[in-house]
């Protein structure tokens, strides 16, 4: 078993609140601060082609300034190869990206991409970035990862997020069986997308999996009880159900 999991603190939901006002508050950098002093593992972003959520100069102040790891989720663009091997952040979690879409939707299609993605996770892998798949949770996904190398995969938690009863033990098992099939091809599960205060137990309860990275819920809480104390919450209910 993985003895601690990492929590990456996704913050791209700080940069939205400001960019409805097209202002600089709230500033993404200063919840950057909160959750270093929280105690968070990571710090995740999402630069995404229409700079939706953060924007380049968050980047660079963040790059300069933190010395939490970033983990840069980026599309499997030109563009943000360029901008992750300028950067060099310690991870890269390479996302499906569609314009219309409101949140990342389902994983990226590694198998079907394979040719498009292996000089970009060489590129990376070359630069020292730790490359990372942001998948649903299959063999045949974990497979692809295995044929390109990836150090790391992340596998969507979004489907079991949002289904219930039967349907959602079943969807456990998935992520489940895909981290330990990863783990034992040598590759470093990760999990994220809709986890809550209510469903991240059984997430983190599943050995294999070394980090989960969580954005939205934990923006949205931090309305109601602060940043900090939505960080600690999940943090404790992470560390509970990994015992
Ligand atoms: N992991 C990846 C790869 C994502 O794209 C996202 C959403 O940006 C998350 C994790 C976090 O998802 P959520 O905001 O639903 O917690």
């Amino acid at each position: 078993m993985t003895p601690h999991l990492r929590l990456g603190v996704n913050i791209d939901h700080v940069a939205t609140i400001r960019n409805a006002r097209g202002g600089d508050h709230p500033d993404p950098w200063r919840a950057v601060q909160v959750v270093e002093a929280a105690g968070g593992d990571g710090i995740t972003v999402h630069l995404r082609e229409d700079r939706r959520h953060i924007r380049d100069g968050d980047l660079d102040t963040l790059m300069a300034n933190t010395t939490l790891p970033i983990n840069l989720e980026m599309a499997a663009t030109e563009e943000m190869l360029a901008i992750a091997l300028r950067h060099k952040p310690h991870a890269a979690c390479i996302v499906p990206e569609k314009r219309e879409e409101r949140t990342t939707e389902g994983g990226l299609d590694a198998a079907g991409l394979h040719n498009q993605l292996a000089p970009m996770v060489t590129r990376l892998t070359d630069a020292g970035i730790r490359v990372s798949l942001f998948i649903e949770p299959d063999a045949r996904q974990i497979d692809a990862a295995i044929q390109l190398r990836a150090p790391v995969v992340e596998l969507h938690t979004g489907r079991y997020a949002h289904c219930e009863g039967e349907e959602r033990a079943t969807e456990l098992r998935r992520i489940a069986d895909a981290a330990a099939l990863a783990a034992r091809n040598g590759i470093e599960p990760h999990a994220g997308h809709g986890l809550t205060f209510d469903n991240v137990g059984p997430i983190a309860a599943i050995p294999q999996i070394a980090e989960l990275n969580i954005g939205h819920f934990l923006i949205g809480e931090a309305i109601f009880i602060g940043l900090d104390a939505s960080i600690r919450e999940m943090r404790a209910r992470m560390d509970a159900a990994r015992g």
